[in-house]
């Protein structure tokens, strides 16, 4: 293959990109971010495939989770804080129930770019070009707002940067220490998985207090007061990509300095697209979906193009076939995987495979049909003796009514008490926790399994 460089994927096809009318106004806005500093260091990007090789052998977990798109009006330090509250819970769930280091990744700090399945949108007989997030253009629906407009990618950026600005704050700066298991909680979260999450942060608060009295606390064992925390968002809009895609000085190789870890949509897979060629030339661990059409053989040339020296914790493969479909889907693709003796990290996606439009005519997701594809991708892997690695999801801590469900069951005429998203539907934070725990529950039974096997 020819040399990389960043600048590549122009001479490739690109789909789901916007045309920017004005020329001249991208070419000074590009030049300005390929100023800015990166908002991530390589680093960090390597720290993090380190982790997540240890996820593809089964010796961690990835927990990647955030909002569907972030947004220019949404943006406020209360909702990042929830969001990462959310997250800190499920992790704490996670980690107590199955035993297992958690990954975490926010779909945060520069999430704002949206593939969309039709170019335009009709409303009562006005054609308009689509919303595709706040870094293109505007959801209102005037001919002015959905123009694409490249100085939003500056206000992304500046968005991006105060966003990991506070992340990094909560990380390391008090807010993330274990002692603080109790105060996670959001109050709105007072159903039978609140309790359940009080019962374990009670549990930890024990061992905690044992270890304090022999002498371990958060100053003298640094990892109880801090968290590992890490961005992650689709690479979909390349102008912006490569403006923040910089050298590593300490080995020379190419870094997208726009999150630590970055995917290719199940859209813009085409393994001779744009997306995939950028994608292939950075050092940052790479994402990538798999849908019902990803083929064997495109799978094949993906990961050979993608992970080339097949690199553990380099590829993470984001299966999201929708509920009942896991069993007619992810085995062909697993069986892809062990043909080129290939290492990936497999995650499950069980969000984009269950979109339906309610009865009350919104945009939801069953909650039942997210738990249900869970189950199914660990079935599989159970059959297959492959690993489960991950799962990837679309929350908010906000008290949203955006997907059906639930303990606090939420029900189609619900959906309009506060339905916020701008684009996919998100579990709210006690939708959130629930998965948490199922997810505990299927990886615990399943280290279990493995551990026996081993065992006798
Ligand atoms: C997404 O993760 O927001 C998304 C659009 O997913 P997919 O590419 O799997 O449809
Ligand atoms: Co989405």
């Amino acid at each position: 293959m020819s040399e990389w460089q960043k600048t590549g994927w122009r001479s490739k096809p690109r789909i789901q990109m916007p045309d920017y009318p004005d020329a001249e106004a991208l070419g000074k806005v590009e030049a300005q971010l390929a100023k800015y500093p990166p908002l991530v260091f390589a680093g960090e990007a390597r720290a993090l495939r380190a982790h997540l090789a240890a996820a593809g052998r089964g010796d961690a977990f990835l927990l990647q989770g955030g909002d569907c798109a972030e947004s220019f009006s949404e943006f406020s330090a209360d909702n990042i804080r929830d969001t990462f509250k959310v997250m800190l819970q499920m992790a704490v769930v996670l980690t107590y129930g199955a035993k297992v280091p958690v990954i975490k990744v926010g779909r945060m700090a520069g999430q704002f770019a949206k593939p969309r399945s039709a170019n335009t949108e009709t409303v009562n007989g006005v054609e308009l070009p689509s919303y595709r997030g706040d870094i293109i253009n505007e959801l209102d629906f005037t001919e002015a707002a959905r123009i694409p407009a490249p100085d939003k990618m500056l206000q992304a950026y500046t968005q991006a940067a105060a966003t990991l600005n506070l992340l990094r704050a909560f990380s390391t700066g008090g807010f993330a220490d274990v002692h603080h298991v109790h105060s996670w909680t959001l109050g709105f979260t007072d159903g039978g998985e609140a309790q359940k999450y009080r019962d374990i942060a009670n549990r930890i608060q024990d061992t905690l207090d044992f270890m304090a009295a022999a002498g371990m606390t958060a100053e003298t064992a640094h990892e109880l007061g801090t968290v590992d925390f890490f961005t992650s968002h689709e690479a979909l809009l390349l102008e912006y990509e490569e403006a923040l895609t910089r050298v590593d000085s300490t080995t020379g190789k190419w870094i997208a300095g726009s999150g630590h870890m970055i995917w290719i949509g199940d859209r813009t897979r085409q393994p001779d697209g744009a997306h995939v060629e950028f994608a292939r030339g950075v050092q940052n661990p790479i994402g990538l979906k798999c849908g019902p059409t990803t083929t064997a053989e495109d799978l094949k040339v993906l990961m050979s193009k993608l992970n080339p020296e097949n690199e553990e914790g380099r590829l993470t493969l984001i299966a999201r076939f929708g509920a009942g479909s896991v069993g007619e889907h992810l085995p062909r693709l697993i069986k892809a995987v062990k043909e080129e003796g290939a290492n990936v990290v497999w995650s499950c996606d069980a969000m984009h495979g269950n979109t339906i439009k309610s009865s009350t005519g919104y945009k939801t997701r069953p909650f039942d049909s997210v738990l249900r594809e869970v189950r199914e991708f660990f079935q599989v892997h159970g059959a297959e003796g492959t690993v489960p690695g991950g799962v990837h999801f679309e929350m908010t801590g906000q008290d949203v009514t955006e997907c059906t469900g639930g303990v606090r069951a939420v029900s189609d005429e619900d959906l309009s008490d506060r339905y916020h998203t701008a684009c996919d539907p998100r579990l709210n934070a006690s939708q959130s926790l629930e998965l948490a725990f199922l997810v505990a529950e299927e990886l615990s039974a399943r280290r279990g399994e493995v551990a026996s096997a081993a065992n006798g």
